[in-house]
């Protein structure tokens, strides 16, 4: 005993103690917001994409606990299935289905919501949560620059494309998971496409502040529908976001700064809280056109406020789509 309280007293025990503390209650402060309301889910139906990992498997497994019908996008169908069935197995939720959807390609997405309107009449919730961070220059199938291609112009005709449905479910919901990274961001209007120059992070931030312009002009376009749209930051959240960075490939980060880092990241549960609530609080009945963040409003860069390249985007988009000429 005495040998304990010895050791206990001797001060590089007792600085290791401070620390580990300070460091665990850095790590629970470092969490944010999280949406604890009880809401009952059964008989609603929701869409996540990209959730195989990350935030958007995290998402799934909440509104799964709470009867949830929901349909997992993926571009990978064994991870999903892998996803989905530790899901159910948690949950005993069997409303949980896999399906195909790969967001860099414009025939992918249509098929995935013709398939999906086959199967359901309903969609209370589109999430569009699935993104890739800060790749080398790459192509989608149809000619995008990947991050634009995935992040903005893949969700935005999934959206489009389920609108008569999310309206027939109205009160409805989409959620835009977007970032703080589109306070950084420039909507490149000589170079949309990033042809004439491209840098890693200029287009993630690029298509990240797309997210919120498409946000705030569709919340216009879909005023009386009672379909509400709203964006969010999730935080800094621990997941596979950063596989494509070069750097995040490094020694230095994966034994050294990734450690250093670890505090303060959020774990992929706290980072989904944003978009737990943004999807399910009956509070934001109505609400529309926002930006959130650690589960409540949050103001938006200036950047993101320019209606003018709102509206500039939407029509892009509808052009590179092909959604002007197949409506
Ligand atoms: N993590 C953060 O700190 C952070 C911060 C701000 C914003 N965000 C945003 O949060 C969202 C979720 O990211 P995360 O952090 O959870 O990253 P993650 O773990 O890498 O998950 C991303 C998901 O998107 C999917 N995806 C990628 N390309 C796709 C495509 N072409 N078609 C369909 N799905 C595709 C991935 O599928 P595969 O597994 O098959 O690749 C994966 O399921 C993203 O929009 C990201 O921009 C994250």
């Amino acid at each position: 005993m005495s040998c304990c309280l010895c050791s206990l007293l001797c001060p590089s025990v007792l600085w290791a103690a401070i620390i580990g503390g300070a460091i665990y209650f850095l790590k629970i402060y470092m969490q944010g917001g999280q949406f604890k309301k009880d809401t009952d889910e059964t008989g609603k139906v929701f869409i996540v994409t990209g959730a195989n990992t990350g935030i958007g498997k995290e998402t799934v497994r909440e509104i799964a606990k709470r009867g949830g019908t929901v349909y997992m996008a993926c571009r990978d169908m064994n991870r999903c299935e892998r996803a989905r069935l530790e899901i159910v197995a948690e949950t005993n939720n069997k409303n949980i289905f896999s399906r195909v959807l790969d967001l860099s390609s414009l025939d992918s997405i249509r098929e995935f919501v013709a398939g999906f309107k086959k199967e359901q009449d309903k969609l209370h919730v589109l999430v569009n949560n699935a993104g890739v961070m800060r790749c080398p220059k790459t192509l989608t199938k149809d000619g995008f620059e990947l991050q634009l291609g995935v992040n903005h112009m893949g969700h935005f005709l999934l959206t489009n494309l389920l609108l008569d449905v999310l309206k027939k479910s109205a009160p409805s919901r989409i959620v835009v998971v977007s970032s703080l990274a589109h306070t950084r961001g420039a909507i490149n209007v000589d170079d949309l496409n990033s042809e004439k120059s491209y840098s890693e992070a200029d287009a993630y931030s690029q298509s990240k502040l797309a997210n919120v312009l498409f946000t705030r002009e569709l919340a216009k376009r879909l005023e009386g529908t009672r379909v509400t749209v709203n964006a969010l930051h999730p935080g800094v959240v621990d997941t596979e976001l950063a596989r494509n960075w070069a750097f995040f490939q490094t020694n230095f980060v994966k034994y050294f700064l990734k450690h250093i880092l670890w505090p303060v990241l959020k774990t992929p549960k706290s980072g989904a809280q944003t978009s737990i609530y943004a999807a399910l609080d009956r509070d934001l009945d109505g609400v529309t056109g926002m930006y959130f963040s650690d589960c409540k409003p949050k103001d938006v860069a200036p950047a993101a406020k320019d209606d003018k390249t709102g509206k500039f985007l939407w029509e892009e988009s509808e052009k590179w789509t092909g959604l002007v000429s197949s409506k």
